[in-house]
């Protein structure tokens, strides 16, 4: 691991000493007591320039939560899955349809989809997200209104797809016709802004285990989305938090659901190949 202090990250006050106590820890994630979490591994190859290892964000937090994420009772998260898998089964829309009438078992047909989104819609001819694909199903398929994107009711549904794939590596594609939206994502992921002139890998790959502001940075990798944030004691959208940190560098922030974050989400998504899909997590 490097580190690098560059004017503006010292200008928030990032802590470099006591690094070794700022390391993030070894300790490994079981749910249930039966689904083994894969939270580090070798990074993906088209990171290999820049990183060794990818850690899940989960290593970045104190014992406390950590161990609310291992056992789904403890999992304030979980209460959100409840409440969608009640969306899941209810008809709306002009249609008399629900998300059942046409997927059924939700955790048949949404086994596997968490780890491959982000993901090109051939008959859209765009990436995807997950919030995009319900969205369709909402208004086209059942005839219904479109969900907020990143309100709370798409964070619970997601919360419930994304439950179905826990223990999976994520997996999603880059190349073929995803590839410009994943460039464009990268580029992003590297641009400086704001009056901080930071960019994401300023704190995320330049300095993730050093402290700031009392917090302890990570990779700010997304397989734990969404993720249950005892702060503000409600599910956050992978959009939701590079919205907070977008803001944090005090730049103009793209609104969740923006193209620029759609890319974003695929390539910081592909940052973290490899990682077990966690969602929902417990983040402070
Ligand atoms: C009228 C039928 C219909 C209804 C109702 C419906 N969907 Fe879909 N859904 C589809 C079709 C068709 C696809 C595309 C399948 C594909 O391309 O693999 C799809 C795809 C999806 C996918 C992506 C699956 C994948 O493998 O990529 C998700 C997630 C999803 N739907 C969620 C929902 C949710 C949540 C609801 C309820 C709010 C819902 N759907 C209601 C027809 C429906
Ligand atoms: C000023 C430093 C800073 C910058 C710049 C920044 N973040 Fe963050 N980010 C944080 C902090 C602090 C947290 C909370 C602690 C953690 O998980 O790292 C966080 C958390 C995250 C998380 C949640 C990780 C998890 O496992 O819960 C994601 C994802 C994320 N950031 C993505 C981004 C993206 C994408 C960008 C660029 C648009 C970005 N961040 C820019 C400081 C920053």
């Amino acid at each position: 691991m490097k580190f690098k202090a560059t004017t503006a990250i010292a200008a928030l006050a990032i802590s470099l000493p006591a690094l070794a106590l700022a390391d993030p820890d070894d300790d490994t994630l079981v749910v249930n007591g039966e689904i083994e979490m894969i939270t580090k591994t070798a990074a993906p190859a088209h990171l290999s320039d820049v990183l060794d290892e990818v850690m899940s964000g989960w290593h970045f937090r104190s014992d406390e939560t950590q161990v609310m994420q291992a056992d789904d009772f403890d999992n304030p998260g979980m209460i959100y899955t409840e409440q969608a898998m009640d969306d899941w089964n209810t008809e709306m829309g002009t249609k008399g349809k629900s998300c059942a009438s046409c997927h059924g078992d939700v955790e048949e047909s949404m086994k596997g989809v968490r780890a491959v989104y982000p993901k090109w819609n051939d008959s859209k001819e765009k990436v995807y997200t997950i919030e995009m694909q319900v969205n369709d199903c909402l208004t086209d398929g059942m005839g219904a209104e479109a969900w907020k994107k990143s309100g709370a009711r798409m964070a619970a549904m997601e919360a419930l797809i994304s439950v179905q794939s826990r223990g999976m590596p994520m997996n999603v594609a880059i190349d073929g016709p995803a590839e410009a939206t994943w460039e464009w994502g990268k580029e992003l992921y590297y641009t400086r802004t704001g009056q901080l002139d930071l960019s994401c890998a300023s704190c995320h790959e330049e300095n993730y285990g050093n402290h700031i502001r009392s917090d302890h940075l990570s990779q700010g990798q997304t397989n734990g989305f969404p993720v249950y944030r005892l702060k503000n004691a409600k599910l956050t959208t992978v959009h939701g938090r590079f919205k907070g940190c977008v803001r944090d560098t005090r730049a103009e922030t793209y609104a969740p659901g923006s193209d620029e974050f759609v890319a974003l989400e695929l390539y910081v998504a592909s940052r973290g190949n490899g990682l077990s899909v966690e969602g929902p997590s417990v983040r402070n």
